[in-house]
């Protein structure tokens, strides 16, 4: 097991109706705040109305329209809002998109130059403003982690922003905000779950014991209630058993004693950057042809156990079952309507060796992943997609 530092300093208030906390919660940083939401999920379900009677007493500005797969021109509008507001805190109601594009903000905020900057190089972040999250779709784990991914929308760069600094403060977590969901973004959610655990679970270190087991159970609890929350949007049981598990899936519990580079979201970065599709349905594509990629003799025993342990697959044979077990994530992937190649998302006539080269500039792939893969092995990924 490798050697590990572990602190995460966000706290969680889990459960229906855990958001009655905030005025108290907020009020630590001060009476002015930014509320920063989406496209308008939360005033068609109520809860911008709930948050609104809960923030009477406060000084409310708002930036709304966050998009998914968020971009820096709104980071750039948060940040000056901010400075011309003199926000206290930042309150983020929704999504991955919602809560990193308010990381970014609660940054940039603290910084006079261009936002960009931070992201290219992070240790420009000296400082940034306090984050309260409201979480609406259980899927990145930016809840309780300190990552944000910010589209530049004028390079047609995707890149992660990552600094202690931009921990959120609290994340409330109400199970019940779940039961809107449209169903594409209820299993784009389970697929990004699974991905963060596959992509700490698949590196090179394979002696973190502790750290496979845990990484197991959170894999199984998506497998057993994905299916469920589809076909019952208000089962709680299913909606928080999911949303505690996107929160452990990356809030750095299952990397502990690991150490790699991540292999698919640095793929499918370049992908959602280039053609806007939805993160999940990105990586649910790409998973499948990752792992039939680099399944090879050194990788048999560990994809063998991900089937067996995860996918119950009942295989004497190392090899198939390793392969069985793509083949259920494959399945599993179809059984929440994901499409199952880049065609079928609409991506025409893409430039793959563009696309690689950037996926390969972007990451750690070509040197630290679990099987290390060039800009050539990248392409041959691609084409196995379209
Ligand atoms: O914008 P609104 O109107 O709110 O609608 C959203 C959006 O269209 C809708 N939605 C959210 N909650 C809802 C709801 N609709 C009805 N009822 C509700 N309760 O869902 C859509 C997707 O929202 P979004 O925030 O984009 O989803 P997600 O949480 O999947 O975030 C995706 C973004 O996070 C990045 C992704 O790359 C992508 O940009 N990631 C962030 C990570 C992190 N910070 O750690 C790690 C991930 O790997 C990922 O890269
Ligand atoms: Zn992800």
């Amino acid at each position: 097991m490798n050697d590990f530092d572990f602190y995460v300093p966000t706290a969680i208030r889990f459960g229906k109706g855990k958001i009655a906390c905030l005025p108290s919660e907020l009020a630590r940083y001060g009476r002015n705040v930014l509320l920063v939401y989406g496209g308008g999920s939360i005033k068609r379900t109520g809860l911008y109305d709930r948050v609104m009677e809960l923030l009477s007493d406060f000084k409310v500005t708002e930036l709304s329209g966050i998009e998914p797969n968020p971009k820096l021109s709104s980071v750039e509008q948060g940040a000056k809002l901010c400075k011309t507001e003199h926000t206290d805190v930042i309150l983020a109601v929704g999504g991955g998109s919602t809560i990193d594009a308010s990381k970014h903000i609660a940054a940039a905020a603290c910084y006079d130059g261009d936002p960009w900057d931070l992201v290219l190089d992070r240790s420009k972040v000296s400082k940034a403003l306090p984050i309260i999250t409201v979480l609406t779709i259980c899927a990145t784990g930016s809840e309780m982690n300190s990552g944000a991914v910010i589209s530049n929308e004028k390079t047609l760069e995707k890149l992660e922003i990552n600094t202690p600094l931009l921990y959120p403060r609290l994340s409330i977590c109400d199970p019940t905000y779940l039961y809107t969901l449209p169903p594409k973004q209820t299993a784009a959610g389970a697929v990004d779950i699974l991905s963060h655990v596959m992509e700490q679970y698949f590196q090179p270190n394979d002696e973190a014991y502790i750290t496979d087991e845990l990484s197991e159970a959170v894999m199984r609890t998506v497998v057993k209630y994905a299916p469920i929350a589809m076909s019952e949007p208000e089962n709680y049981e299913a909606r928080s058993n999911l949303m505690w598990a996107s929160t452990l899936a990356l809030n750095h519990l299952l990397t502990v004693g690991k150490g790699g580079a991540w292999s698919v979201h640095p793929i499918e970065h370049v992908v959602s950057a280039y053609y806007d599709i939805t993160h999940g349905v990105g990586l649910a594509i790409l998973t499948p042809a990752w792992m039939e990629y680099v399944l090879r003799d050194d990788t048999t025993a560990r994809f063998a156990r991900f089937a067996r342990k995860v996918w119950d697959v009942d295989e004497s044979d190392d090899r198939t079952a390793a392969k069985e077990g793509i083949n259920k994530v494959r399945a599993f992937n179809r059984s929440l309507g994901m499409p199952s190649s880049l065609t079928e998302a609409g991506i025409e006539n893409a430039d793959i060796e563009k696309m690689a080269a950037e996926a390969i500039r972007t990451s750690g792939l070509s040197e630290r992943s679990y099987v290390k893969l060039s800009a050539v092995d990248v392409e041959k990924i691609f084409a196995r997609v379209f």
